[in-house]
């Protein structure tokens, strides 16, 4: 998409054949100095991938642009894409956003890291922000067009638009893990979601796991015996596309595909300067291993015990001070929920205590910082870095792995990774541990320093073949292939 949106919609009548609708908008608000606000596209892997199919068909992108209460007119970019905007005022950022969205469904999703709090008023809110979305949706949509909805913030929006739209092409796609049906049978309003999810015309997840065990759940809560009443599967075989597809009976008799489209990134064109990594590598005390985290400070990342493993490292002499930095990036997420405040503050404690105990002044040897960075740093950042540290406790995807990789194509480098994140199941040559057990990530961080130290061309083996992976199954064929099976799930395609 463009860098910039600078003229308004022709006419709030118009209508798109292909709509993409999310919880966010994929811009920035921008405050000019007479106050007034505007928007500015911003990139990130899902416009990348959608933008071809949003510009070809001039396309429509519905969303919140992540302030309260802050009502804004439609833009159009560049490339023709409008930005349709929806105001979610405080009562709705607290009941939908924060509440239902990050502290119900986030926890029972990510396997009740944290206990999900059930409150029958957030559901409430939840309920009337999809309708809002769906509305709005209904309103902008073509005859026959195709709508994308993205994520857990909107799985009541398939359901609310097939009732009012029932010629529309309908799609959703989960971008977080799906849990085993008895944990989502914990939910009190656990069919209302089924119902919506199975108003799209396909489903996706990222992994064949997430797929199984929503057709057990399917199963379970329409009253079909989950062990022998399930669809078949049909198993497509290739890591990292469209692998795996099955097909269930919705209650108002409609076919619904349903499959694990894994998620990728946008292949990085260019390379960051040499002469700049250098500079950035003084700028840490110019040690022989560089550790990165880089991670939203969310209590599933795992950021504590990586913390934790590095310390004790530290302590029993397997990695000395000198040597060794931990490069720690956190972006502040959900900062007004009790446990994302928790998580900071055990994280905040832990990096103050390992400097206090192995760095010295002007020499820390973790260098933590809270705030998001410049996307040109980040990959920077990624070139510079010896070995990753990826250790969600739960992850759908974990794109930081995937980026780490792709800014590593000469195969040097090493990606802790945990078997936890979805990108564990391709990136099947990564130094893979078990982030509940402190010894396993610790023993990993050592074998890939080893590995690194006396077996350099063992390790490059390992990370040509993850950015192999990596670059064969980017963004834009998991774009592809979730719309093409689209079309084929629910018959000719009118985007054609
Ligand atoms: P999640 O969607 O749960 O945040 P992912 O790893 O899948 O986790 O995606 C995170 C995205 O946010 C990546 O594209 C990554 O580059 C970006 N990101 C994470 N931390 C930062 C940061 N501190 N600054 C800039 N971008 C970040
Ligand atoms: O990947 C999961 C997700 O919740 C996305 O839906 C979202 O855009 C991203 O993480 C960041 O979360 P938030 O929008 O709550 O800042």
């Amino acid at each position: 998409m463009d860098t910039r949106a600078d003229h308004s919609a022709d006419s709030p009548a118009e209508t798109f054949p292909f709509i993409v609708v999310a919880n966010r908008l994929p811009v920035d608000i921008v405050t000019h100095p007479d106050g007034q606000q505007t928007l500015s596209p911003s990139p990130g892997g899902l416009v990348t991938a959608l933008s071809p199919v949003l510009q070809e068909h001039h396309g429509c992108w519905v969303g919140w642009p992540g302030e309260i209460d802050v009502e804004l007119e439609p833009f159009v970019t560049e490339g023709g894409v409008t930005l349709h905007p929806i105001t979610l005022d405080k009562t709705d950022y607290e009941g939908f956003y924060e509440g239902f969205s990050n502290a119900t469904l986030w926890p029972l999703y990510h396997d009740l890291i944290v206990q999900p709090v059930f409150d029958p008023e957030w559901w409430e809110v939840y309920r009337e922000v999809n309708d809002r979305f769906a509305r709005q949706v209904a309103e902008l949509a073509a005859p026959k067009a195709t709508v994308w909805v993205q994520d857990y913030q909107l799985q009541l929006v398939p359901g609310i638009l097939r009732l009012l739209r029932p010629d529309l092409r309908i799609g959703f796609f989960l971008h977080i893990p799906f849990p085993a049906p008895d944990i989502y049978r914990q939910l009190p309003w656990r069919e209302e979601i089924l119902r919506g999810l199975l108003g799209a015309d396909l489903i996706g997840f990222h992994l064949l796991g997430n797929t199984v065990n929503f057709l057990h759940l399917a199963a379970a809560i329409t009253g079909e015996n989950s062990h022998t009443g399930l669809p078949a599967l049909e198993i497509h075989g290739e890591a990292g596309i469209r692998e795996a597809t099955a097909t269930i009976d919705a209650p108002d008799g409609r076919k619904v595909g349903v499959g694990a489209f894994p998620i990728s990134i946008a292949i990085p064109e260019e390379d960051a300067p040499t002469d700049d990594l250098q500079t950035l590598r003084t700028q840490l005390g110019d040690p022989e291993i560089i550790f990165l985290g880089v991670d939203r400070l969310d209590y599933t990342k795992g950021i504590l015990q990586r913390l934790l493993a590095f310390e004790e490292l530290l302590e029993t002499g397997a990695l000395e001070p000198e040597d060794v930095v931990l490069l720690q990036i956190a972006t502040p997420s959900r900062e007004r929920i009790e446990q994302y405040r928790t998580a900071r503050t055990r994280v905040e404690e832990a990096v103050g205590r390992i400097n206090g105990r192995f760095g010295r002044i002007g020499h820390p040897v973790v260098h933590y910082q809270h705030s998001s960075v410049p996307h040109d740093l980040l990959n920077q950042y990624y070139r510079l870095a010896d070995i990753m540290l990826v250790t969600p406790y739960k992850d759908g995807m974990n794109l930081v792995a995937k980026e780490f990789v792709a800014a590593h194509p000469e195969g040097d480098g090493a990606l802790v990774l945990s078997e936890f994140a979805g990108a564990a199941d391709e990136l099947t040559q990564a130094h893979l541990c078990n982030p509940y057990d402190l010894d396993s990530i610790k023993r990993r961080m050592i074998d890939a320093v080893t590995e690194l130290r006396l077996y350099p061309d063992r390790a490059q083996t390992r990370m040509l073949a993850l950015s192999e992976q990596v670059r064969q199954h980017d963004v834009h064929l998991w774009a592809n292939s979730f719309l093409d099976c689209l079309e084929d799930t629910a018959g000719r395609s009118t985007l054609a």
